[in-house]
């Protein structure tokens, strides 16, 4: 992160902060798995629909959650800390049903709430989220959702209002698998009168635990896991207590890092169902995979085996790992080919990749990886966040140092990442000063 401050009205001040990385050590040891990022926003943002306390577990610390917090404050809500890291929710005494863009600009999951606060109050104004670095990021599969639940919906200078006299069930059958969409619509659809079906539904185990989270408050909702989701609607939500599932995305990070610097990583607390897909592609890169009930272990075996991939929505290969899977075919015996079918700016890491080594190639939505010997160290900048995992990792197996800037977007999604990596071995710190080394 870049911050520019004037000091004494005169000079400026540049601070810089990275994380300087001397890589080439194999990493070793246990890493217990945070709670899910993508299921913790949209069940913080789904508290809204409910009376009473949540108590939320495994939350995990990081800066989208922040994020989440401060926007579900500006609309009144009361957020305290409970016991054992545990998040206490109370939506009683909400005071504005308008999210500020400040807050709802800094990540697309802010247009979670949406869905809720169209439900509880009948009205949501909620600035369009707006494109972000995986490319543009359209919500009109959410608008048409609240539609046929009944809402008017209308855009008005950048804010997306959403209203309705009462919402009723229907058949929402969406064009394309959204994660995004199906979460918002079955929150609207909880407190709607009637049944919805939501059709071409997501399956990814976030949109499980969403809908775990909310019958556990009392709503009616069967289904989540496939592509047909009935919800009936209940006439109110109480409070209740819940523990997010464990993080699938920063799972495979860690055991692609494992993979990658030719390590040995067990990973506890853990759902191995959830990351059948990138177990299935580290096997047949060759790597090691023991699975456990809660754990995976993942030793890294040589030669690293090329692959072809391609991503796709759950139970497919997830999008949010193609980056880190690609970051061990960079080194891969033989040509990778890996195809994102979700994202149009999804291979911004590469030219960060070259700058290490790799020999990496994007066409379209096509990335042609021939595998190098090995990557050398280098200063780097993430792009997104998984890609900051991405950078990551190469820089945990390049020999020498590397420094990896941008770190505004990996502490968006990985909790304190540079001491979890020192307990296994690498030799990593993160770097704060300004432009003077001071
Ligand atoms: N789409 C539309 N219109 C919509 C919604 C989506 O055209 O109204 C398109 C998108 O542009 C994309 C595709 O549908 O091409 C799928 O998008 P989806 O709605 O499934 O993605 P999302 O809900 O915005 C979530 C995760 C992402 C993850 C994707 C895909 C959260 C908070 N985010 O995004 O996670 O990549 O699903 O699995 O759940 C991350 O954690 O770093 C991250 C980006």
């Amino acid at each position: 992160m870049k911050t520019v401050r004037p000091v004494q009205g005169e000079r400026e001040e540049i601070q810089l902060a990275y994380i300087e990385i001397n890589g080439g050590r194999p990493l070793q040891g246990e890493i217990s798995s945070s709670g899910a990022k993508n299921a913790a926003l949209p069940i913080m943002a789904a508290c809204l629909l409910a009376r009473g306390d949540v108590v939320l577990r495994k939350v995990p610390r990081i800066a989208d959650v922040l994020v989440m917090s401060e926007i579900l404050r500006s609309l009144g809500v009361r957020i305290d800390s409970g016991s054992n890291g545990s998040m206490i929710i109370n939506c009683d005494s909400i005071k504005t049903v308008r999210a500020p863009y400040e807050l709802v600009g800094m990540m697309n999951a802010s247009f979670d709430i949406t869905g809720p606060l169209l439900a509880r109050y009948r009205e949501a104004e909620v600035p369009l989220p707006g494109g972000c670095n995986l490319g543009s990021r359209p919500v009109n599969f959410h608008l048409d959702g609240f539609r046929t639940l009944g809402a008017e919906v209308s855009s008005d200078h950048g804010y997306i209002k959403a209203k309705a006299r009462a919402l009723k069930g229907s058949t929402i059958d969406f064009p394309k698998t959204s994660v995004g969409a199906t979460k918002n619509c079955m929150m609207a659809a909880t407190l709607a009168e009637g049944t919805t079906i939501l059709e071409n539904a997501a399956r990814e185990p976030e949109v499980v635990d969403l809908a775990n989270f909310m019958i556990k408050m009392g709503a009616k909702i069967s289904g989540a896991g496939t592509p047909v989701i009935q919800i009936d609607g209940v006439s109110e939500l109480r409070g209740t207590e819940y523990e997010i599932i464990p993080d699938r995305i920063e799972a495979g990070t860690y055991l692609a890092a494992a993979a990658i610097t030719g390590g040995d990583i067990t990973l506890r607390k853990t759902n191995p169902d959830f990351i059948d897909s990138m177990l299935t592609r580290l096997t047949m890169a060759n790597q090691e995979v023991t699975i456990g009930k809660d754990w995976v272990r993942v030793k890294g075996r040589r030669p690293i085996f090329s692959l072809e991939v391609t991503t796709a929505p759950y139970p497919g290969f997830p999008t949010d790992l193609q980056p880190l899977l690609a970051s061990l075919l960079t080194i891969a015996r033989g040509t990778s080919i890996v195809v994102e079918t979700i994202f149009d700016r999804r291979f911004m890491y590469v030219d960060e990749m070259r700058r290490l080594g790799a020999d990496i190639w994007v066409s379209d939505r096509t990335a042609v990886i021939r595998g190098v010997e090995r990557l050398s160290g280098a200063p780097v900048k993430a792009p997104d966040i998984r890609a900051g995992g991405a950078l990551l990792c190469a820089a945990l197996s390049a020999e020498g140092e590397s420094r990896i800037s941008g770190l505004e977007f990996i502490d968006r999604g990985y909790e304190k990442i540079e001491e979890v990596l020192k307990t296994v071995g690498a030799d990593i710190r993160r770097v704060n000063h300004d432009a003077h080394g001071n």
